[in-house]
């Protein structure tokens, strides 16, 4: 009698967890994938201007590691704060790895940070550091190939508005592809370590 109890609660157990693998395994399924997805879809081809007014795109950091960050030169203070981490992570990193790397600033704010504007910018922050502006639609086309978000806010004074923006840095490998990202606020010193033991 007992044995048989103990067979059939057995029974019950795989029969609550075959059920519950037929409910949650589509899901967990979709939910991966979906993860997964998302950091694969994160960048591709864009074409950008530089700090000397000539087209720049993608392909030409082929090789290196692109550190790139979205934001723009009249922000008060995030974009200041997280160009100043990169660069302070940068300078933390042993040469060699540092020369691997290429930081790279894009505007959101293309109306006022025309690429001379973007190129003294950046250069303000890390001698390395790119800086890419464009036209309209090409900063809204790779806006969108790396899921930035900003919006002009509201202002009485047409030529002194903010920008609201989100503010992730980018870290994307020599074939050009995502690898990881950085929240705001990330400790340059655990962006300089996660960055040692990323670039080869
Ligand atoms: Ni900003």
């Amino acid at each position: 009698m007992a044995k048989k109890r103990r067979s059939s609660s057995w029974l019950a157990m795989l029969a609550v967890l075959v059920i519950l693998g037929i409910a949650l395994g589509p899901r967990l399924a979709v939910w991966l994938g979906g993860d997964h997805g998302a950091e694969t879809t994160v960048g591709g081809p864009f074409t950008l201007i530089g700090g000397d007014g000539q087209p720049v795109n993608d392909t030409q950091f082929r090789g290196k590691w692109m550190l790139i960050y979205f934001g723009y030169t009249f922000c008060p203070d995030v974009c200041p704060t997280e160009l100043s981490a990169m660069a302070t992570a940068l300078d933390q990193l042993p040469a060699a790895q540092r020369d691997k790397l290429v930081p790279i600033f894009i505007t959101v704010d293309p109306d006022r940070d025309t690429a001379a504007v973007v190129r003294d910018y950046a250069a303000a922050f890390h001698p390395q550091m790119v800086g890419l502006t464009g036209s309209a639609q090409q900063i809204d086309a790779v806006k969108k190939l790396f899921r930035v978000y900003s919006a002009k806010a509201k202002s009485d004074d047409p030529a002194a508005y903010t920008v609201d923006h989100s503010s992730i840095v980018y870290l994307m490998g020599p074939d050009g592809r995502y690898v990881t990202h950085f929240a705001y606020g990330t400790n340059p010193k655990d962006m300089a370590a996660t960055l040692a033991k990323t670039v080869q």
